[in-house]
């Protein structure tokens, strides 16, 4: 058996369209996935939709459509957008498949049966658009300390998962890992919330319908957090009453990328979780920071978010993926701006990237004629190659943003070499120094283009093609410009 690069992304929730901050995520996992396959490794990515819960069911009534079909709908737009992006996900899971259902009902039953879930009374403070509860001094003036929106003081008959029992096994596992909370600094917020003690949760609702009920209490709807986290297993095949043979070569997960506000679901709920089913921990939950809009978080529910659609109707898809994981860091928060956007286009991609490989392509299509490279044995070549190493460990560790900031400083260097040898004079004073020269740049630009080919997967391919075996246009024309650039 061979274990597959496990990633995930978080599920969705359906309750409106995504926007950039999930295409964010889901990015993130397609070029750590891209990143891999091209290593030989075989990458597994699963995302999907979030779709159980009174904020959904409430959207459909107002929109006056039945909650399936109104998952239906919004979870086919996730789908069609993954599409305009160019992710390529191996699984889409919806927490209304029947078979998560199931295995979700198996799991609650499961830990009914083990002790770990057990009836009791819940007393507490909701958000409804966390779907989670809060204690009073994690509020902020009284209210959500994420959404600020007022919470409800709820009072139900309610199944707890006996998450206080997990304390110190997290504790411990904290300490013997120090790679599963990533990245370091989020980290200690969460162990000291762990260490400031913790609460039984509360897992069943008997006052939302639209959820999974639970089997041997039908009165009772599994919490969404419940069934979503689930959803990790559930996907390769787990149902604690079946286990899919394959199970294993995908489990335990390598990496859950998620946002900031849901790293204490992953980070504290999800590994008690696993503990009380007495499965393997994932390797790593790693929490990156949020695209704010003039310094607020963009949401849907502030309605301040902006469509990865229309980024891309105006920029094409590669600079959309570009710009979101070079501009900042991956972990950190950043401010989303069209003019920043606009700004790096023109400089790194028209300017630097694509300016030097027309440069290139068009002194080759002229000078080279049939003659392609043969082989990369030159100095500037070997000096860049030398870089592959730390560009593959930048996106291993999830360092996105250094990854490009290291092949934007090399092509960067080349357009200093090209400007210093000028070939277009080479042709007149010193013609036989010139097919040497160029073949050296066409081997580097073969280079780069492999390098950006987990970010940016067209532009690799436009550029390959013209590096290929045969010249892609007719002589005379000029090869189309990689970026257009925009005023
Ligand atoms: O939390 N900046 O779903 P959700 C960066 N269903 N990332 C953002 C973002 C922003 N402004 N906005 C959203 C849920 N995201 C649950 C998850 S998992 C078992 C259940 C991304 O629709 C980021 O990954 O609110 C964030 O954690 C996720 O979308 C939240 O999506
Ligand atoms: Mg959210």
């Amino acid at each position: 058996m061979k274990k597959k690069y496990y990633i995930t992304t978080p599920l969705y929730y359906v309750n409106s369209d995504p926007h950039i901050g999930h295409a964010y995520t889901t990015m993130a996992a397609d070029i750590l996935a891209r990143h891999l396959r091209m290593k030989n490794r075989e990458a597994f990515l699963q995302t999907g939709t979030d779709e159980h819960g009174s904020n959904i069911e409430k959207t459909a009534i107002e929109k006056n459509i039945p909650p399936k079909q109104w998952c239906d709908e919004i979870s086919s737009h996730f789908r069609v957008l993954w599409e305009t992006l160019g992710i390529k996900y191996d699984y889409f899971i919806r927490t209304t498949d029947s078979l998560h259902e199931q295995a979700v009902q198996a799991v609650f039953e499961k830990l009914i049966k083990s002790g770990d879930i057990y009836k009791g009374e819940y007393e507490g403070l909701y958000c409804k658009s966390c779907e989670a509860f809060y204690t009073e001094n994690e509020l902020q003036d009284g209210k959500c300390p994420i959404h600020h929106k007022p919470v409800d003081a709820l009072k139900e008959e309610s199944y707890f998962f006996r998450l206080s029992k997990y304390q110190d096994q997290l504790l411990k596992y904290y300490e013997e890992h120090p790679d599963f909370l990533a990245p370091s600094y989020r980290a200690k917020e969460l162990v000291n919330f762990v260490k400031s003690g913790l609460t039984d949760l509360s897992v069943s609702r008997t006052k939302v319908n639209w959820g999974i009920p639970v089997k041997s209490d039908p009165r009772h709807t599994i919490y969404v957090w419940f069934d979503a986290l689930l959803n990790y297993i559930t996907g390769r095949g787990y149902n604690p009453e079946h286990i899919s043979a394959d199970f294993n070569e995908y489990w335990p997960a390598d990496v859950h990328l998620v946002g900031k506000e849901i790293f204490r679901f992953h980070g504290v709920i999800w590994p008690a979780m696993l503990m009380a089913l007495g499965l393997d921990l994932p390797k790593q939950v790693y929490a990156h920071g949020w695209w704010t809009v003039n310094g607020d978080k963009m949401s849907k529910s502030t309605g301040n978010f902006i469509k990865a659609e229309d980024v891309v109707a105006e920029y094409g898809l590669d600079a959309i993926r570009y710009f979101t994981f070079r501009e900042v860091t991956f972990g950190q928060d950043g401010d989303f701006s069209m003019e920043a956007f606009k700004r790096r286009y023109n400089s790194d991609l028209a300017n630097d990237l694509g300016n030097l490989f027309s440069r290139i392509i068009n002194m080759a299509n002229k000078n080279l004629n049939e003659r392609l490279p043969e082989d990369p044995s030159s100095k500037i070549y070997a000096e860049l190659a030398a870089l592959t190493g730390k560009i593959d460990n930048s996106i291993e560790t999830l360092q996105f943003s250094d990854a490009l900031e290291t092949i934007w400083t090399a092509i960067s260097g080349l357009n200093k070499i090209v400007a210093d040898r000028k070939p277009w004079e080479m042709a007149k004073k010193d013609p036989e120094a010139l097919p040497g020269f160029l073949n050296e740049l066409i081997w580097c630009l073969r280079l780069i283009a492999s390098w950006i080919e987990p970010f940016m997967p067209s532009t690799a391919e436009a550029m390959k093609i013209h590096l290929g075996a045969k010249k892609a246009i007719a002589d005379g024309e000029k090869v189309k410009p990689l970026f257009p650039r925009k005023a």
